[in-house]
């Protein structure tokens, strides 16, 4: 049985204390306990999360990015050993906004998924089509060709510390969300790649989670489809309340 997953990506957003404040609201909050439910802060406010945290508040930690290298001279970059010794147990690696204001490669985001991996973080791995390439009809060998890129090199018991996140970027902090059909068009293409590349088994045990403008009004009918596990949540994981619903939406 694969896992329900409620991912908050909080971006640039929020000071620490803010942060802090957030997540003590998302612990008071009653959540079903299937739900996994992981907050993804700046790294600025990884250790101030950590430490309101614990086995009670079921809660995990994930950052937002991480560096291909383990240390040296890369001015500005943390690397996959800071966040394991700060608590990080996730991070989120090529997220859209990443790609396009980093410039992002497939390829640097496939380094950096090897290194996440070996320094024992799972991967929220994102990809995702512009509306652009939406419009003009090869969405799916679009995104099927960055997850190629850059996870299908790994072996089996690393594909199995992934979870995909579907995040069409023409959804994102837009209001404008797929609709279900496209969602779960989208999410049975991936598993099937999925299934084609690391067997049925893999496949059907791999969370794939959805991403741009969800939130608690629209999330049940996306959630309620037979591939989508779950989202990457950004505007609404800022709103406890909100990011508790979306833990009652399946
Ligand atoms: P929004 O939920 O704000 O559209 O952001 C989605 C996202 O990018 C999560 O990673």
């Amino acid at each position: 049985m694969r896992k329900n997953i409620v991912a908050g990506n909080w971006k640039m957003n929020l000071l620490p204390e803010e942060g802090v404040d957030l997540v003590k609201s998302i612990i008071e909050l009653d959540r079903p306990n299937d739900v996994v439910s992981i907050v993804c802060p700046s790294f600025t406010h990884l250790h101030a999360i950590r430490e309101v945290l614990n086995d009670q508040s079921q809660i995990h930690l994930g950052a937002q990015d991480c560096s291909t290298h383990d240390s040296g001279a890369y001015t500005g970059q943390i690397s996959a050993p800071m966040l394991k010794s700060l608590g990080a147990e996730y991070v989120i690696l090529g997220h859209s906004e990443r790609r396009a204001y980093q410039g992002e490669s497939d390829e640097l985001i496939r380094e950096k998924t090897i290194n996440a991996l070996h320094h024992d973080l799972q991967v929220i791995y994102c990809c995702g089509e512009t509306e652009d390439i939406r419009i003009a009809g090869n969405y799916i060998e679009h995104v099927l060709s960055q997850i190629k890129k850059a996870i299908f090199n790994l072996e089996e018991t690393q594909i199995q510390r992934i979870t995909i996140a579907y995040e069409p970027v023409w959804a994102i902090g837009t209001g404008k969300v797929a609709t279900p059909d496209q969602a779960q068009e989208m999410h049975a293409a991936i598993r099937k790649s999925v299934a084609n590349h690391y067997g049925e088994k893999i496949a059907n045990s791999m969370s794939i989670l959805y991403g741009g403008s969800c939130k608690p009004s629209n999330a049940k009918e996306i959630f309620s489809n037979p591939d989508v596990d779950g989202g990457l949540i950004g505007g609404a994981a800022l709103k406890p309340a909100d990011f508790v619903a979306l833990h009652h939406s399946f």
